[in-house]
């Protein structure tokens, strides 16, 4: 079997930097507070109103691009996982691929929020596994400022706004993605939704006026959910492949609170030198941690390392994957 592998990433982050000191000027909250509960100190929001989530997927996906030394013309797909897309339709993937030129791709968005970006890699990866295409580009990227709530301590000062994206291409050995383990619970839409703005509540001047288009979390159930179940998916897949901690190169874990990772590494029996982690500088950026993840280490990524990526987000959505990395990261540019 052809096996899918990562041979390039892009990042993107909007230049406005809030930091906890910053929020605490406009809510009540403390730099204290959010570093110990969330481990968060700071995150990019965007402040140009001009700009929206498929303007820092082209950033993303152009750095890509150069570093590979390919043309936005050779993508042949292009699947953009996020939860804050530019318009409810047309799908932001389309908007992208029309401002890059990526004029032979066809394209389409992939709402799995946090976990958005190892759905996405899932899909994209099965047709380069199939022979059918040579070049697959996931974007995983989310503007949560603009469905984010200020006044909401509770939520704020988790989120930022960032994205990245990842080539997919054919391996020419045995490195790529080895394995996946994906699953979805309707039912925890209960605990973190966004309320209006869809068929089921359109917006009005009422869904306006109650703060409905905004993210509501039930922040504790969401916790209790998060950590056992990214902790169990990643054991899981350890299994699975019958990988012992040792194996284990880098946890990649989504970055939705510092607690949430360090129990998934513990479950896992890995250390903490192996566990990737950026929560402190972008915050929550939903679709964005994992694949920002890759960018900020990738100078430290050597062909054959095992990568285990986990992820738990609103759906419920979560999963596991395996990858062998398949190239020298220290040898890419940025
Ligand atoms: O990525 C998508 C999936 N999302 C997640 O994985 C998020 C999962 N949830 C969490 O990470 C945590 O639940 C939060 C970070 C959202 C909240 O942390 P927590 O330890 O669960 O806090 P809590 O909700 O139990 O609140 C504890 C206290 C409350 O005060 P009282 O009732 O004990 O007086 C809150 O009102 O902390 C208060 N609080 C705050 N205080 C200062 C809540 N937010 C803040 C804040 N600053 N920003």
């Amino acid at each position: 079997m052809t096996r899918a592998a990562i041979t390039a990433i892009g990042g993107f982050l909007p230049d406005n930097i809030v930091t906890n000191f910053d929020l605490e000027k406009i809510i009540d909250t403390t730099d204290e507070w959010i570093t110990t509960r969330t481990g968060i100190k700071q995150r990019h929001l965007e402040n140009d109103p001009t700009k929206a989530t498929s303007d820092m997927g082209v950033q993303a996906v152009l750095q890509l691009c150069k570093k590979r030394g390919i043309s936005p013309e050779e993508i042949d797909l292009l699947i953009c996982a996020t939860v804050t897309p530019d318009l409810i339709f047309p799908a932001t993937a389309n908007l992208i691929s029309s401002k890059l030129g990526a004029k032979n791709a066809w394209s389409f968005d992939l709402g799995a929020a946090c976990s958005g970006f190892i759905y996405a890699v899932s899909t994209g990866a099965q047709f380069i596994e199939t022979g059918r295409y040579k070049k697959v580009v996931i974007v995983g990227a989310d503007m949560m400022s603009r469905i984010i709530d200020y006044t909401d301590r509770t939520t704020c000062v988790i989120f930022g706004d960032g994205a990245g994206a990842v080539l997919l291409e054919p391996s020419n050995d045995e490195n790529g993605i080895q394995d996946f383990i994906l699953h979805a619970d309707g039912s925890g839409a209960q605990h973190l939704r966004m309320k209006a703005g869809g068929s089921l509540m359109p917006p009005s001047h009422d869904t306006i006026n109650q703060r409905l288009h905004f993210v509501y979390q039930e922040g504790q159930a969401v916790f209790k959910h998060a950590v056992y179940n990214m902790a169990e998916v990643s054991a899981n897949i350890m299994e699975k492949n019958k990988l012992t901690a040792n194996d284990i190169t880098w946890l990649v874990p989504h970055q939705a609170n510092k607690r949430i990772i360090e129990a998934t590494a513990a479950r896992m029996g890995v250390g903490s030198e192996k566990v990737m982690m950026n929560i402190e500088k972008y915050g929550n950026t939903t679709a964005g941690t994992l694949p920002l993840l890759l960018w900020d280490y990738e100078k430290r990524l050597k062909p054959g390392d095992n990568l285990i990526l986990s992820a738990f987000g609103g759906g419920f959505t979560w999963g596991a994957m395996y990858i062998k990395w398949a190239y020298d990261g220290s040898k890419s540019g940025k």
